[in-house]
């Protein structure tokens, strides 16, 4: 015999048919708390290309009295806070910069990311000049490429600086598109 629904009256479907559509919506839910996150996770982890460091506005990195006066160029950390879909994380390393003192103005300030695929260069001190250990470009102090047999498409890219406070030296951290001759940040 059919049951009757206490509150509304209506008749209730058979016991089966209720047990069919609870397990049914249990198991699409289920299906959407797997595929949500896992669909979210390959594309940062599948698509380097696209993927930010998380952070484009500026960032303290240190002072101007840590730069060397005759323009060597150092490398700091850099940390910023990071947010992803679910938890913000406070100061975490994301990444590196390479800063250097400069007779005018503001330091300069190149990213530490070689633009072929993304190696960290070094800073070659007696040749006073950068190479990426993966495949061997080699840039000039400024950044510009030296060797024309370098696979790098572009010279180091560049940050943009400002000092603020009079000595406090802030960077424009960006990550920025590998292997064209464009520099092209990734959004
Ligand atoms: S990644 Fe730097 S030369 Fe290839």
């Amino acid at each position: 015999m059919q049951k009757i629904h206490p509150a509304s009256g209506a008749p209730e479907p058979p016991t089966e048919r209720r047990e069919f559509i609870k397990q049914g919506c249990a198991a699409c839910l289920g299906l959407a708390a797997v595929v949500a996150p896992a669909a979210i996770g390959a594309r940062v982890f599948l698509d380097p290309l696209s993927r930010s460091n998380g952070t484009e506005a500026f960032v303290k990195v240190t002072t101007i009295d840590s730069l060397p006066e005759d323009g060597t160029p150092v490398q700091f950390p850099v940390l910023a806070d990071k947010r992803d879909a679910w938890t913000k994380f406070t100061q975490v390393p994301v990444g590196a910069v390479f800063l250097q003192r400069r007779k005018a103005g503001s330091p300069l300030a190149l990213s530490v990311v070689c633009p072929h695929a993304g190696c960290f260069v070094d800073y070659l001190e007696d040749q006073e000049a950068f190479l990426c250990p993966c495949h061997n470009s080699f840039f000039a102090k400024d950044g510009a490429l030296k060797d024309e047999q370098s696979p790098s498409p572009r010279p180091l890219d560049s940050l943009e600086v400002q000092v603020r406070n009079k000595t406090e030296v802030w960077v424009r951290f960006q990550d920025f598109q590998l292997g064209i001759t464009e520099k092209k940040p990734v959004t």
